[in-house]
């Protein structure tokens, strides 16, 4: 009797290791104990993690390895938002790995590019760069559908409200974001382009698919 309940207790715990192992994720966290503390969250970043508001990210489908460390940052101060600040300050390690691992699992919701008007130099930015003043293409990190790469940390930008795009890359220029890593990759992008030139790549990523 006692046996068969141990025997049982071992195959659950070597299931559980293997789902472990075989879920996409880079992140170590768990699917449900994220959703059971995202209750919060979901007021600004939408239930399914599809934002409403066009100024808040969204968080559906972002790589969890991207989440955890911005997170951490809003936490330890490194990024700061009087928004996010208080509602990441008493989150533990484990909390921010199951949410980064909860919301990457989500479905994204696509959208349309923001304005119709600018689509020719929001595609040229995004897939061209600006060689005369020296601003890498896009595409280069984020790819052809703005989905990012997982495992290098470049985020998945692509269905993001065009407003919130176009606040990130004016922050990063003018030094009110710092990326995580020791690179500041973006500063220095964000810093080349102009007003005009940003506002249309945003519309564009929102398009993005
Ligand atoms: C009151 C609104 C609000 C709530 C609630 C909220 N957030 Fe946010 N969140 C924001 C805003 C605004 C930003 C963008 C800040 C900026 O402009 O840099 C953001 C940014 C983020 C980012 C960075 C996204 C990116 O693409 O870089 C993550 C990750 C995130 N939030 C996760 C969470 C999690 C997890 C919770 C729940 C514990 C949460 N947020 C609750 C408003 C909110
Ligand atoms: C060399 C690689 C590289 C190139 C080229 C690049 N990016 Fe990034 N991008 C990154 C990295 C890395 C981050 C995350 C930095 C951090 O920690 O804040 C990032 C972050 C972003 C974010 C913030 C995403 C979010 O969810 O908050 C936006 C928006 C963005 N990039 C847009 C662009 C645009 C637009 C271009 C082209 C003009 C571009 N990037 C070119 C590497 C790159």
């Amino acid at each position: 009797m006692l046996f068969n309940k141990k025997l049982k207790l071992l195959i659950v715990s070597i299931v559980f290791a293997f789902s472990n192992v075989f879920s996409d994720s880079l992140v170590d966290g768990s699917v449900e104990a994220g959703k059971s503390i995202s209750i919060t969250c979901g007021a600004c970043h939408g239930l399914d993690g599809n934002s409403i508001n066009p100024l808040w990210p969204n968080l559906a489908g972002q790589h969890a390895l991207y989440s955890v460390e911005q997170l951490k940052a809003f936490r330890d101060g490194k990024r700061v938002n009087e928004l996010m600040t208080a509602m990441v300050i008493n989150l533990t390690d484990q909390n921010i790995k199951d949410l980064s691992v909860y919301y990457e699992s989500l479905p994204i919701t696509p959208k349309l590019v923001a304005d119709e008007n600018t689509v020719e130099l929001g595609e040229k930015i995004y897939r061209g760069g600006n060689r005369e003043t020296g601003v890498a293409a896009c595409i280069a990190c984020h790819g052809p559908a703005g989905k990012g790469n997982p495992g290098a940390k470049y985020p998945l930008i692509h269905s993001m409200g065009a407003m919130y795009t176009e606040k990130q890359l004016h922050d990063y220029a003018n030094g009110d974001r710092v990326s995580v890593g020791p690179v500041q990759i973006m500063r220095d992008i964000s810093k080349k382009l102009s007003a005009e030139e940003i506002k249309a790549v945003s519309s564009y990523i929102q398009g993005l698919q």
